[in-house]
């Protein structure tokens, strides 16, 4: 094959890969098990996995943060201006209706304006962009990812120039003339603070020469400031009594701060206080999640939930203490919420948001009669093994469709790069490389990111 026919064809194939694949690149949390990663010892079915893993890595490393100022900042995304009590005579500027009208929610409807300062967004891609470099070193060994990971943290929590201040009192904050402080509900903004903690511990545990000590005690000196205020601070308490996902996902990030400094036992004394709380009252007696079903979007925040649920999990198994089993005091598990959610017609919904916690239920749970498979055959379809997560959700049946396809790929071992080579001959790092104005297109057009209250 000539080289520009060779060249045409991988930009056709990533094209396809990145199309079936792309809208569930920033998973709405993950807490992904150090030890099962350095362990290597994958099954062969997840190689496609890993090879989307690879790409990811360099496709969100294209996203570096800027991190340019200090005060984390982001504006609520369902609040909208109402100016018809203010008096005014002609039309006012948008300077003037961001403190002079009173501001009011519209559940599920995003205010535009809000991504005009976008902290929010910046900190999702980094900690994407932290989770799959960590992973894409443990897979092939090269130093440019460790490297990545390493230059990200550093640059949102330890640089003197660039660190951001360890509190979110400007976080979501609502405008109009009594607002310009930060709200509970920003502390959702930092909820993925379980995939930077998943990433980090992958390079500790996996001694990665790039991860110098200087980088990680800035990083725990942070997080030994940050996690103060987030027990401390009105906001987030406020935050920490939610009965709903935001409840859930305020303990995804508290439990894996603890993890990441050291503190064992305080993380498995708060992974056991959400299970002991919110928990007990968020899945009714058939399964429904009634506190996300009141929302606009019920089939989006079910598997929003579940997936905060699910972290808590597997955060809690981590530290030795094991969720999975617990029952609601209507008797009911993370698995039944699970299977009521697959059960509803999603209308006008994405259904891909489900696929992450079907996976990772059908692992944990098991699947005996391949329903949970069958399941993501149906709706994901054969691209469903090349998703990232079914490298960590694991057993998970591949439905054959990974041997199916293995003609015409290079890849037939376990892992698909080679510990300690820069580039890869064959394998995706190589290609993915080559072919990012593809993906990054694909991205853009797909407008990856999925942002939520
Ligand atoms: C007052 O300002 C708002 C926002 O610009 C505008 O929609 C509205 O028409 C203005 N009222 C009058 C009477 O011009
Ligand atoms: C904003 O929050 C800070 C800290 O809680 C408080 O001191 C201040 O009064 C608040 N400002 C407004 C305008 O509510
Ligand atoms: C971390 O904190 C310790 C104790 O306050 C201090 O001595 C050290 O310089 C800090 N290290 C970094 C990298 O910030
Ligand atoms: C759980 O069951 C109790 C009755 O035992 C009922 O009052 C409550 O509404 C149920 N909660 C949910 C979330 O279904
Ligand atoms: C949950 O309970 C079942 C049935 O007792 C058991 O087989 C399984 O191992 C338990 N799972 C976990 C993760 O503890
Ligand atoms: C396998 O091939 C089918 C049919 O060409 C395709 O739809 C699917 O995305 C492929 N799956 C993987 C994991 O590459
Ligand atoms: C994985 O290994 C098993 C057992 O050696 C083999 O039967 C199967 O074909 C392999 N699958 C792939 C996708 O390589």
């Amino acid at each position: 094959m000539s080289p520009s026919m060779s060249l045409l064809r991988t930009a056709l194939s990533l094209l396809a890969l990145s199309a079936r694949v792309l809208s569930t690149t920033s998973y709405a949390n993950e807490f992904v098990d150090p030890d099962l990663i350095l362990a290597k010892n994958f099954r062969n079915t997840t190689v496609e996995a890993q090879k989307t893993i690879l790409q990811w890595a360099d496709e969100l490393a294209a996203k570096a943060p800027s991190g340019n100022k200090h005060d984390y900042m982001s504006w609520a995304p369902y609040w909208w201006p109402d100016c018809s009590s203010v008096g005014n005579t002609t039309e006012l500027t948008p300077q003037q209706i961001w403190v002079a009208c009173p501001y009011v929610v519209k559940d599920g409807q995003f205010n535009p304006d809000g991504r005009l300062v976008n902290d929010v967004g910046e900190f999702e891609d980094m900690a994407n962009a932290i989770l799959y470099n960590a992973l894409a070193w443990a897979l092939d060994g090269s130093s440019v990812y460790a490297s990545r990971v390493a230059k990200y943290v550093s640059t949102w929590f330890v640089d003197e120039t660039t660190y951001m201040a360890p509190n979110l009192n400007y976080a979501q904050m609502e405008r109009g003339p009594k607002g310009q402080n930060g709200t509970h509900t920003g502390l959702l903004d930092l909820k993925c603070m379980a995939k930077i903690v998943s990433g980090v511990l992958i390079l500790r545990g996996g001694k990665a020469r790039e991860w110098t000590s200087e980088v990680d005690t800035g990083f725990t000196n942070w997080t030994k400031e940050y996690i103060p205020w987030l027990t401390s601070a009105p906001i987030a308490l406020a935050e920490k009594a939610a009965a709903n996902n935001h409840g859930t996902f305020y303990y995804n990030q508290l439990v894996a701060l603890q993890i990441l400094v050291g503190d064992t036992a305080g993380a498995k004394q708060t992974v056991a206080e959400y299970f002991m709380t919110q928990y007990k009252g968020q899945i009714a007696a058939n399964g429904d999640q009634p506190l996300e079903t009141a929302r606009t979007r019920p089939f989006h925040y079910r598997p929003y939930n579940l997936v905060a649920m699910i972290t808590n999990a597997k955060l809690g198994q981590y530290v030795g203490y094991s969720a999975w089993n617990l029952t609601t005091s209507n008797g009911t598990t993370i698995k039944d919420a699970l299977e009521y959610a697959i059960a509803k017609d999603p209308g006008q919904e994405d259904p891909s948001e489900l696929w992450q916690p079907v996976v990772a239920v059908g692992a944990m749970y098991g699947d005996p009669d391949g329903k949970f498979a069958a399941f993501m055959s149906a709706h994901a379809g054969g691209a469903y093994p090349a998703d990232a997560q079914f490298l960590w959700n694991q057993p998970f049946s591949d439905s054959g469709f990974v041997k199916a396809n293995a003609t015409g790929t290079s890849t037939s071992g376990n892992n698909v790069g080679n510990k300690g080579q820069t580039g890869s001959k064959n394998g995706a790092g190589a290609v993915c490389v080559g072919s990012l104005g593809v993906l990054g297109m694909v991205a853009a057009a797909a407008g990856v990111l999925l942002l939520s209250l």
